[in-house]
């Protein structure tokens, strides 16, 4: 591993079958249980992750609030600079630090988020340069990062090989359907060799909680 970047771990929780949303995009699969160990998680990383389609589709907050603990930076992958002003995350900018990373092909004006306390991060030409953010981020002293999705975004970071730690939740349904998004998303490798080591089994309930390093 890289010592300037930030150590990564990403984290979901799946169906059965693999996928972490239904075709209507619908994802809150993990129990009170699993939301409890996502925000144990949230609290002890320095910045939380997530791709632009997370935040259109879920709206989360992505704060922690099931346990005590300081929020993580929110960081928001959208090249475009065309995130909703309305999402939550936008709207609580002031009180939750929040950064947008775009792309240098977004427009340069970007004060309608400067205003609401965002703070843009510019890095990539067209798409954002995930191993150059990473850089960045650790000179501004994050040093573990939990990415949240979703599918597209966590293709991103296993493409580059940045994925130190994965937590996956398996929750008990199954989901189906071509469109549903799978925990992993993008054009996918063409060989077997992308592997990671198992450390941990945990079973709540319901749900079983898989920890695999890098
Ligand atoms: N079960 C779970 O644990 C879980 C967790 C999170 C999300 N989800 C679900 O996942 C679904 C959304 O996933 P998704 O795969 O459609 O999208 P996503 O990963 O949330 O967002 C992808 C978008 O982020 C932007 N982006 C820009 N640069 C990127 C880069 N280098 N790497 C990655 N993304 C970049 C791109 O939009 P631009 O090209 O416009 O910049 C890209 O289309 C939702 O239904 C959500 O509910 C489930």
């Amino acid at each position: 591993m890289e010592k300037s970047r930030p150590y990564v771990i990403l984290s979901a929780a799946i169906s059965i079958d693999g996928k972490i949303a239904t075709r209507t995009g619908r994802s809150n699969l993990s129990s009170t249980k699993d939301l409890i160990r996502m925000h144990n998680l949230r609290k002890n990383v320095d910045a939380i992750l997530v791709g632009k389609n997370t935040v259109n589709i879920d709206n989360p907050l992505l704060t922690v609030r099931y346990v005590k603990g300081k929020n993580p930076i929110r960081v928001i992958l959208d090249s475009k600079g065309s995130l909703s002003l309305k999402s939550k995350v936008i709207l609580t900018a002031k009180k939750t630090p929040t950064i947008l990373v775009v792309s240098e092909s977004a427009p340069r004006n970007m004060e309608r988020f400067i205003v609401k306390g965002v703070e843009i991060i510019r890095c990539g030409r067209k798409k954002i340069d995930i191993k150059r953010l990473l850089k960045i981020l650790g000179e501004k002293g994050i040093k573990r990062i939990v990415v949240e999705g979703g599918g597209i975004t966590n293709w991103y970071f296993f493409k580059e090989k940045l994925v130190d730690e994965i937590v996956i939740t398996i929750t008990p349904y199954v989901l189906g359907g071509s469109d549903a998004i799978s925990l992993v998303e993008g054009i996918g490798f063409s060989k077997i060799s992308n592997s990671f080591k198992l450390k941990q089994i945990k079973k709540l309930q319901n749900e079983i909680v898989l920890r695999y390093v890098s």
